[in-house]
């Protein structure tokens, strides 16, 4: 089974892109159950760190046990969101000084995280081993039901191996050219260099000022996916340009916690939704993804 599963991915990664070099191959050996959801983007400074930690407490909400693990290993920054210092981050574990367990720290907040290495530039660029084996520790350690990583933006091997890993990769963009036009970079190469049959290509558009103008970022990003890449990218939705946003990143607490009933927070707490049913429709294990294939072999 599943060397018919290889030939298919072979067979629809040469139509789709017609490369047919080797593709990243996710690194969950030995996975356990927990859904691990990327969060990138081709343009720094869009809103990934906050959709990745708001998005873990709407989840929270739901009763999920979440781990966020911060993967920018120049700018880590999910711990100062939150206003934590732990005392060790990734660094300690790349270092072999700490185990991933002993650096997961649980919040105020009900959530779980594993704190980024800022400010070790050296270091940014793991091995391919060490980021399989992060993604492997956290999953067997984490008793999670979501582990949400926060990668840093653009291209780099640390990025495209965690959106690999992931089940999902959550493409953060906001309307603005520069950051439209980033996206579509990074979907490209993970159209070309990931093997993302098995995985759900998600966008979110950040910071806008209507339902229309998110529309219409997300219909011309879906649409050219679909056209130039043969990619299905689906529109999860999008979150309002909001003041409460950049009080709350001030005020070092996510904004679902500042106000949970402010836009901002309403639009995460739907986009999970959205993410909820994307899991359900998605689930099925080998079979859905032969469904899948067959499905998009159709289109
Ligand atoms: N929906 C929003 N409404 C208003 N301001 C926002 C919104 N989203 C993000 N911002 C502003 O943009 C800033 C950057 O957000 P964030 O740190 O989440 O981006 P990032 O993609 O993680 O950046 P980096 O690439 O540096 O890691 C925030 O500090 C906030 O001021
Ligand atoms: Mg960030």
């Amino acid at each position: 089974m599943e060397d018919q599963a290889e030939k298919l991915r072979e067979m629809m990664r040469k139509k789709n892109t017609g490369n047919s070099g080797p593709l990243r191959e996710s690194p969950r050996v030995g996975r356990t159950k927990a859904r691990i959801i990327t969060v990138t983007s081709g343009k720094g400074g869009v809103g990934k760190t906050n959709v990745s930690v708001n998005m873990a407490l709407a989840y929270a909400r739901l009763g999920k046990r979440v781990v966020v693990m911060d993967a920018d290993l120049g700018l880590a920054n999910v711990n100062v969101m939150l206003n934590m210092i732990p005392k060790w981050n990734l660094y300690h574990v790349i270092r072999k000084q700490k185990t991933m367990k002993e650096i997961m720290v649980d919040t105020e907040y009900g959530i779980s995280i594993v704190a980024g290495a800022s400010g070790f530039s050296k270091i940014a660029n793991l091995s391919l081993e060490e980021r399989q084996s992060f993604i492997n520790e956290l999953d067997s350690l984490s008793n999670a039901d979501i582990i949400i990583i926060d990668s840093g933006a653009g291209v780099s091997d640390n990025v495209l191996d965690f959106v690999a890993a992931a089940d999902d990769a959550v493409i953060v963009t906001t309307p603005e050219p520069t950051a439209i036009t980033d996206a579509y970079g990074i979907i490209k190469i993970i159209a070309t260099e990931i093997d993302s049959l098995n995985m759900g290509l998600k966008l979110v558009v950040n910071r806008v000022k209507s339902y229309a103008e998110a529309r219409k970022v997300a219909d011309r990003m879906t649409s050219i996916a679909g056209q130039f890449l043969n990619l299905k990218v689906e529109y999860l939705g999008c979150i309002f340009d909001d003041p409460t946003v950049s009080q709350a990143v001030l005020r070092q607490k996510p904004f679902m916690v500042i106000d949970p009933k402010c836009k901002a927070s309403q639009c995460v707490q739907h986009i999970v939704g959205r993410m909820e049913k994307s899991e359900a429709r998605e689930s099925g294990g080998f079979s859905g993804m032969m469904k899948r294939l067959f499905s998009r072999s159709q289109e």
